[in-house]
């Protein structure tokens, strides 16, 4: 059975396969809906942390292929806590057919993969953002036709949305920096994980230097959820690495400006360069849900395998 925990684990033609297929259900959904490739199967959706994108776009594209999503607040189920999160995955995965979970820790995302008899999709833990990446490096080949040969430009926080980018940048040949405060830059392990996927990536602490003929700029949070602790000690630290017309300047002519979103305005992006010509977020935006629709189709579509025990 295939989970989709990690952009990390993919191959270079699986990453292929998500965007032919997210490709293809958008063109469908425009023309005359899609096809309920999924009728009358069902997503439980856990979240350990808030959502607008990921838990509105998992259900309507549920609901778009013919299929049903459920969501669960953390309270409700309170993972690891109120239940084991073996016992949470065992007993879910009696009565869905798929799991997406937004987490604190990476390894509870993989712990519900362990014992889940149905797929089980990471919707953001505090080291991947899959979903996010695989939507962003789609909207990329939309607007600029190609990531061959591509300068992604990353500035900010080294977190679970830049190491996402990054793999995914690796596997489709696209160049790949992060522009980041000392401290604050991805991990080298990571960075040696996406060099062994086939990437040329590299981190700085120079904003202007990474920025200079880059094809796309990319932001998110200084402070991401869990950190809010840190949040104004991040604030007087990342002011350089903002995305503001300047930095724009030094990109290429036709460059994109991406945001996983949300967005704190004024902070890691200005208003200017949010609304500008350059911005393409609410594209980005719209296509985590086309993105996610490849990813439930291809792991949830067909037959359902039968529980050995029940
Ligand atoms: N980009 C993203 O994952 O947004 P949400 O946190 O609103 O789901
Ligand atoms: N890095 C951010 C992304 C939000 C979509 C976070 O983890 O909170």
């Amino acid at each position: 059975m295939k989970h989709f925990l990690a952009i990390a684990d993919l191959t270079s033609a699986e990453l292929k396969q998500y965007l032919t297929t997210a490709k293809k259900l958008k063109a469908e959904w425009r023309k005359r809906g899609n096809k309920p490739i999924l009728k009358n199967k069902t997503l439980g959706m856990v979240f350990q942390k808030p959502s607008l994108r990921t838990r509105v776009s998992f259900d309507m594209g549920m609901l778009h292929l013919g299929g049903q999503a459920l969501y669960l607040s953390p309270n409700e189920i309170g993972l690891g806590q109120r239940e084991s999160i073996a016992d949470v995955s065992r007993v879910l995965s009696r009565y869905v057919d798929g799991i997406m979970a937004r987490v604190f820790a990476h390894a509870h995302v993989t712990e519900l993969a362990q014992w889940s008899s149905v797929p089980v999709i990471n919707g953001l833990s505090d080291w991947e953002h899959p979903c996010q990446a695989l939507a962003d490096v789609f909207t990329i080949s939309e607007h600029l036709g190609k990531l061959k040969g591509l300068k992604v430009a990353f500035f900010g926080d080294g977190n679970n949305v830049a190491r996402s980018l990054m793999f995914a940048c690796a596997l489709s040949g696209a160049q790949f920096v992060c522009a980041a405060p000392r401290g604050y830059a991805l991990d080298e392990a990571s960075l040696e994980t996406a060099r062994a996927l086939g990437g040329t990536v590299s981190v700085t602490d120079d904003p202007q230097l990474a920025a200079r003929d880059a094809d796309v700029l990319y932001t998110d949070v200084w402070a991401s959820m869990g950190q809010e602790k840190e949040a104004d000690a991040r604030a007087k630290i990342f002011p350089p690495f903002q995305i503001n017309a300047a930095l724009v300047a030094l990109a290429k002519p036709k460059a994109i400006v991406m945001h996983c979103l949300p967005a704190h305005r004024g902070a890691e992006i200005t208003d200017a360069v949010m609304d500008g010509a350059h911005s393409v977020v609410f594209d980005q935006a719209e296509n985590r849900m086309h993105a996610q629709k490849a990813v439930l189709a291809l792991l949830m579509a067909g037959a359902r395998k039968v529980n050995r025990n029940s």
